[in-house]
Formats: structure tokens, C-alpha cells, sequence
């Protein structure tokens, strides 16, 4: 039996490298194993935890759409959808928030780098987020879910939630724990100005990441002005300890030529980073700039990419209103 597969990314603008390594590529190749059943939500209620202006996220819901279709997901075997569209999100969050515990939330780490010192002044939203995502992968009953590594701790809660639920409710195996797929390598991958720090959308400088609609001018420009360190390339991967820029400029390397760091390393070993910029480059725009001009060529046809999103979204509500019907039959509802 193939995999029910789940996966979930913010319309939240600036789709970059970390998104497509981390997660949107394993989507691809997960739906290629011909067994898999795949669904892949553009989550815009998630995008709302923080203050959008709503033509810019009808803008991003399109554009993160138009990513997975350029990336290789196909909408037809595939479903991808817009969690708004689907009602049931909303309701079993509900539901699901009302059976997890402010405990496991408080150790949240990622609601803790993002409210900073503002924890009063986020929105309640940005604090039970992870319950919401919860709800996206349990009304699918999906058995795995494609992440990058920073989606971790999120999962773990999810499990939690489906277990409370089905001992609260004496209902054994009705919320399916998922098992996250996160990859070995290179399933975190780091901003271009500081190896230390997650590639992100939210990161003001945009030298900190290649987006996935940028140029290849961009691309050659960003990985020229890229962070390094003054010592030449390793010739061994301990060596590569304490070198978090040279560690993730490899990585993404190795990365996108589906190879191992060990045959990257020997590639390189010794070289200066000014020769291996030039190969990283080059691999960059080989594999980033087809997709870039794709998600350009689709954000043209704004009709297609919304009838793309309303059919999905009308496959997902039929799995997710069966399943959100006999959670509330459970509830008492
Ligand atoms: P989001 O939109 O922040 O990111 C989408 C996916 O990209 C991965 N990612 C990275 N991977 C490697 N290196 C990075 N620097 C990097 N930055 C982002 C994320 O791990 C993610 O897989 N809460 C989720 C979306 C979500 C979801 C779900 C995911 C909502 N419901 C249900 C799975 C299942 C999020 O905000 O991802």
C-alpha cells in the first residue's frame, strides 16, 4: 500500500530555496512513487497569524500554487487546495484546541523565536497555530508528512493531539498519528548572510535567500555576495565544524545535485569558494530558473490557477467532511 501523503506551505510570499529543498522538492518526488495518494495545501488560514494585506495573500495564494505546479506536482493526480476553502479545517481546530493542553503549546519553540519579546502583543492565532496544523493532517488521515526540519516539534504535538483525542473520546485509532519525512541532510537549510540562522521569508535582507521566482542574474548576484570564511574549501566533512556558511553553501550544493556532502567535499576539496561559487551557480540557475519562469508564465493565467485551487479544494472536501462529520458524532455533537 502506497503513502497518504499531507503537506502544507504559507502563502506568504518569497517561496525561497529553504521551501523548495526542505519540503516542495521531496513532494515531487514523493508523488512520483505511484502507489503515494498526495495533498498539498496552500494553508492562507496560517498566513493570517500575522497581518496580511489581503490583495498581497490572494496574490501569494496564486503564486504559492503556481509553485507546486512549477516544481513538478501534478494537479490532476495530486490534489492541491486552499485550506480556507475547506471549512473543516476551521471546525476541527476548534475541536482539537479544545483537547490540547496550554502546556504543550507553551513549548512551542517556534511561536517563541517568532513572538520574541512580543508574546503579549502577537495574536492568539500565532500562539495555536500548531493545532490548526494538527487539524489539516488528521481530517486526511494522512500516514506521512513531507517537512523541513523546523516542522519537527509541530508534528510531535500533532501526535499528541490524536492520541488525547481518541483516548478522550474512547475512539483507538480514529485520529491516525502521522509519521513526519524529514530528510537525513539538508532538511534545514541556512540564510546566505549567516550560517547560523534559517533561510526565511521574513528575513528583511532578500541577499539572505534565493527565491524561487528569482532571475538568474539574482541567483549569480546572491551567491556571489554570499557569506563565507577565509579558509579555503575541506577536504574533509569534520573539517567542515564551525563552519556553519561553508557547511550549507555545500549542502545546497549537494542538495540540488541529489549527491551526498561526502562526494561534494571531495569535489571541491582545497578549492577556493570563488571556483565553487561558480559551480553552485551554475546549478542553481539549471535547476531554479526553469521553475522560476514557469511560476511567471502561470501567474499570467490567473483563471487556470484558481480553477486548479477550487477543483482541489472541492476533492479535499469530500475526504475532510467525512471525517470533521464523525468527529463531531464523537464530540456529542
Ligand atoms: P512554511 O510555510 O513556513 O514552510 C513550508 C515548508 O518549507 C520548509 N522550510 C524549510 N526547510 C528547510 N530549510 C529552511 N530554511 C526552510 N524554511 C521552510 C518547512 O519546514 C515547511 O515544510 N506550519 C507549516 C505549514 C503547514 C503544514 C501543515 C505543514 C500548515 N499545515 C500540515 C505540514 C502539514 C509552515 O508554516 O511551513
Amino acid at each position: 500500500m502506497g503513502k497518504k501523503i499531507f503537506s502544507g506551505v504559507q502563502p506568504t510570499g518569497n517561496l525561497h530555496l529553504g521551501n523548495y529543498l526542505g519540503a516542495i522538492k521531496n513532494f515531487v518526488d514523493l508523488q512520483n512513487e505511484k502507489e503515494n495518494q498526495c495533498i498539498f495545501c496552500v494553508v492562507d488560514l496560517h498566513a493570517i497569524t500575522v497581518k496580511q494585506d489581503p490583495k498581497e495573500l490572494k496574490k501569494n495564494i496564486r503564486e504559492t500554487a503556481a509553485t507546486f505546479i512549477a516544481s513538478g506536482i501534478d494537479p490532476i493526480n495530486s490534489i492541491i487546495f486552499n485550506q480556507s476553502m475547506v471549512p473543516a479545517h476551521s471546525e476541527a481546530a476548534w475541536i482539537l484546541s479544545c483537547v490540547s493542553r496550554i502546556g504543550w503549546l507553551n513549548r512551542m519553540t517556534q511561536f517563541k523565536e517568532k513572538a520574541g519579546k512580543n508574546k503579549e502583543k502577537v495574536s492568539i492565532g500565532l500562539y495555536s497555530y500548531p493545532v490548526l496544523m494538527a487539524a489539516d493532517i488528521l481530517l486526511y488521515d494522512a500516514s506521512h508528512v513531507p517537512v523541513g526540519d523546523d516542522q519537527k516539534q509541530h508534528l510531535e504535538l500533532c501526535r499528541d493531539i490524536a492520541q488525547k483525542f481518541n483516548n478522550d473520546f474512547n475512539a483507538p485509532d480514529f485520529l491516525k498519528s502521522p509519521e513526519p519525512l524529514i530528510q537525513k541532510e539538508f532538511s534545514r537549510i541556512m540564510s546566505l548572510k549567516d550560517g547560523i540562522k534559517k533561510m526565511s521569508k521574513s528575513d528583511p535582507s532578500d541577499l539572505s535567500r534565493i527565491n524561487l521566482t528569482d532571475s538568474k542574474d539574482e541567483i549569480i548576484n546572491k551567491i556571489k555576495k554570499a557569506k563565507t570564511d577565509p579558509l579555503q574549501l575541506p577536504k574533509e566533512t569534520k573539517d567542515l565544524i564551525e563552519r556553519p556558511e561553508a557547511e550549507n553553501l555545500l549542502g545546497i550544493y549537494s542538495s540540488l545535485k541529489n549527491q551526498d556532502l561526502e562526494k561534494s567535499i571531495s569535489e571541491f576539496s582545497g578549492k577556493n569558494f570563488a571556483e565553487f561559487k561558480d559551480k553552485l551557480s551554475e546549478i542553481l540557475i539549471e535547476k531554479i530558473e526553469p521553475i522560476s519562469e514557469e511560476i511567471k508564465k502561470l501567474l499570467n493565467d490567473e483563471k487556470y490557477l484558481d480553477k486548479i485551487l477550487l477543483e482541489g479544494s472541492n476533492k479535499a472536501s469530500i475526504i475532510a467532511s467525512k471525517k470533521i462529520k464523525k468527529i463531531k458524532e464523537l464530540v456529542g455533537f
